[in-house]
């Protein structure tokens, strides 16, 4: 029977000081919650989240996992124990893991499961570079664990152990929750401490067993300065896969990258780009300093920036060119199009070969609605072009610089929309500073 797991996120997380729930603040442009449950549906059969009460974009961001509500904050132990109607009868292991704890590898949950093999109960430790207010793992003669210690509750003996409590539990089903009733509160905080099964264990005559994982993967975020930390962590991975794929990175450490960020070979990224989620970059595309990218797809060989901006539903067709100050939205760019220059191009699909002249904006909202814009294949629009949503511009068509297009273009024509240039001889400036 493949293992389950419980996935605790309850917690107020009051240490982050947010109107959000802990658990949904973002790593990598994802909750962190999701992270923990994408390691976690490549070990286990079956998820069950515990939330608090009225946390429905929580229950929402878990989806289509299992939900229980926790009603009154009693401890990880009292946590863990709100499973039981839908787990209490699992016929393998349970495992239990701390929604602020989302690094965890599937690797390392896979060597977890292994290990239960050798012992009725295990959990994950790690040496932390400083081990601040973990929990403190207490082995015995053997090498076994014996008890864990909150650090609210340890001497200073204890707290000077180095291995510390990751948060990850795993024991077969019917004595998790046999030993999660049998928790008692009588601690510095009161609460029933999931930590405390490792003890009911022990006096079972169990074998209690750590495995180790390094802190990178089992640190866990309590506060914003955490979180900034586990992001660095993340940004770190991302960055070396991505360098893996054989994408280069002029300077790595200024490029921001998201969960799902999607690089091809030959991808060349200058300084200083960020990617929000939902980004697709095929081979060979060069991207340029201070370029802000989400939700978008850059086919191969294309060029973004410096200094660009495309916002999601924007597709950069092989070959593009994009400028800097250019921002597109909901706009495809056709196969080797180019706008070079400061232009908005919004609602908009501009065919092969195009040529957006600096300064073109679609004006594709009248205030209540979005409107498109079509712009045909070789089309070329001269600088400073506003195009009155919805209008089309036929393929070929020539539109003259400084004008604005309220009605369609004909393919092959030229549109001029401006107002004529006066002469007026003599006229010319005569203030200060004319000799
Ligand atoms: C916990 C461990 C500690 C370990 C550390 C690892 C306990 C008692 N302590 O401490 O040994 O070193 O994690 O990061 O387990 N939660 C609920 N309901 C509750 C209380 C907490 O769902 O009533 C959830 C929280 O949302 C959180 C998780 O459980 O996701 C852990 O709770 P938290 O208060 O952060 O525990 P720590 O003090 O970090
Ligand atoms: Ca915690």
């Amino acid at each position: 029977m493949k293992a389950a797991a419980i996935i605790l996120a309850a917690g107020l997380g009051t240490r982050m000081r947010s109107a959000l729930p802990k658990v949904l603040h973002p790593l990598g442009g994802r909750p962190m919650i999701n992270h923990l449950l994408a390691s976690c549906a490549q070990a286990f059969g079956r998820l069950v989240v515990v939330v608090g009460p009225d946390m429905p974009a929580l229950e929402a961001a878990v989806a289509p996992h299992d939900v229980v509500v926790q009603r009154e904050r009693l401890g990880t132990g009292h946590a863990a124990l709100q499973a039981s109607p839908l787990l209490g009868g699992h016929a393998g292991d349970v495992a239990v893991l701390y929604g602020d704890n989302p690094l965890i590898s599937p690797a390392t949950l896979q060597a977890l499961l292994a290990a239960r093999r050798e012992a009725g109960l295990v959990l994950l430790a790690m040496r932390p570079a400083d081990p601040g207010r973990y929990g403190r793992v207490v082995l015995d003669g053997q090498g076994d664990v014996e008890r864990i210690v909150e650090w609210a509750d340890a001497t200073p003996e204890e707290r000077a152990i180095g291995l510390c409590n990751a948060g990850v539990v795993c024991a077969p089903a019917a004595d998790l929750f046999r030993w999660l009733s049998a928790l008692k509160n009588d601690n510095a905080k009161g609460e029933y401490y999931l930590t405390d099964v490792v003890a009911q264990a022990r006096a079972e005559g169990k074998r209690a067993m750590a495995v180790e994982a390094p802190e990178a993967e089992l640190r866990g975020i309590n506060s914003r300065g955490e979180l900034a930390v586990a992001e660095a962590e993340l940004q770190q991975r991302l960055r070396a896969a991505a360098m893996a794929g054989g994408v280069t990175m002029l300077a790595p450490e200024s490029v921001y990258l998201s969960h799902d960020t999607q690089l091809g070979a030959d991808v060349v990224l200058e300084p200083n780009i960020f990617f929000g989620p939902g980004v697709s970059v095929e081979d060979g595309v060069t991207i340029r300093a201070f370029s802000h990218l989400e939700g978008c797809v850059v086919k191969r060989g294309a060029v973004i920036g410096p200094y660009a901006r495309l916002r999601p539903g924007t597709v950069i067709e092989p070959e593009g060119h994009v400028g800097n100050f250019v921002e597109l939205k909901a706009t495809t760019l056709g196969a080797g199009a180019k706008a070079n220059h400061l232009s908005y191009l919004g609602d908009a699909s501009i065919g092969a070969g195009a040529n957006i002249g600096a300064g073109t904006i679609t004006c594709n909202y009248d205030g209540v609605a979005k409107h498109r814009t079509v712009i045909g294949e070789g089309a070329f629009i001269g600088s400073d072009t506003a195009l009155v949503a919805p209008v089309q511009v036929g393929a070929r068509a020539l539109v003259a610089a400084g004008s604005v297009i309220t009605q369609d273009v004909p393919d092959d024509a030229l549109a001029i929309a401006r107002g004529r240039q006066a002469i007026k001889p003599g006229r010319g400036f005569k203030g200060k500073g004319k000799r």
